[in-house]
């Protein structure tokens, strides 16, 4: 189906028994997590499923921008109420990157795997992002969450600064992907994983493509590279250095370094 012919038209009915079952499409905004989140605040009830064609002003981890050219990606962002303690809370993206890779595999047939924290990339070029944001009361008794999710799936090309970063679903496929076939797909994976939760550290750590690498770990007071060698409970990534130490990094961004063949 060409991406520009594609019509979100029938997704509700596609959801029927699923808890997600007010979606609702947007053509450009600045955030869907800003209006989730704004939603959620007002008292939105778990559910809400907000989708745009594009954004102003998306938001990364790390407080970056997230761009992507207009009508080309799948940008959506969920509301969710768990009943989680917040030490759990990352399992909600973990099972979010899980929904993704399992979407694009049923959808455009391409395999994509996980980088920690929540990349998706096919082989090591990057085709979504997960961004989880959390609505806390003062006393710290977690209200909502919203889980933004950001897949690149029809791109003509991927910009000369992204080159070798980055890649699109239709780039992989090698023909157009529906975003509202993938949307439904993910919604579904997503609901599924969500009933399932106790599952989803050990499904995560088999989809990661992290661990038994060599990474470069970069941290605001700088870099260090070791070897990434298992996740903890609170979904740390312990990395073993060349000295032996296992650092336990809660947050940053990890590459995976190249190894040189002997
Ligand atoms: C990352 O930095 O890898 C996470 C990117 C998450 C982007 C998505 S796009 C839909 C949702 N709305 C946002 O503003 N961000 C997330």
């Amino acid at each position: 189906m060409a991406a520009d012919a594609e019509t979100w038209a029938g997704v509700r009915a596609q959801l029927v028994g699923s808890r997600f079952d007010d979606v609702r499409v947007l053509d450009e905004v600045d955030s869907t997590n800003r209006i989730v989140l704004d939603e959620a605040r007002a008292g939105a009830p778990e559910g809400l499923v907000v989708v745009a064609n594009h954004q102003r002003a998306g938001r990364g981890r790390l407080g970056r921008t997230w761009a992507a050219p207009p009508g080309g990606s799948l940008l959506v962002s969920v509301l969710l109420r768990p009943d989680v303690a917040t030490d759990r809370l990352h399992h909600l993206t973990m099972a979010a990157g899980l929904a993704v890779a399992a979407a694009v595999a049923s959808v455009a047939r391409v395999d994509a795997v996980l980088k920690w924290p929540n990349d998706v990339l096919v082989g090591e070029r990057k085709l979504a992002g997960v961004l989880a944001e959390a609505d806390v009361a003062g006393g710290g008794a977690l209200r909502a969450v919203v889980v933004g999710v950001g897949v690149n799936v029809n791109w003509d090309a991927v910009p000369d600064e992204l080159a070798p970063l980055a890649t699109a679903c239709n780039l992989e496929a090698g023909r157009a992907v529906s975003r509202v076939d993938l949307l439904v797909a993910f919604l579904r994976e997503l609901d599924g994983r969500l009933r399932a939760l106790d599952a989803v550290p050990a499904d995560y750590r088999e989809r990661l493509a992290t661990l038994g690498r060599q990474v470069r770990v970069e941290l605001p007071d700088g870099p260090f590279l070791g070897r990434a060698v298992g996740v903890d409970d609170a979904g740390r990534l312990l990395v073993e250095t060349d000295d032996g130490q296992t650092v336990e990094v809660a947050a940053g961004d990890v590459v995976h370094v190249r190894t040189t063949s002997p």
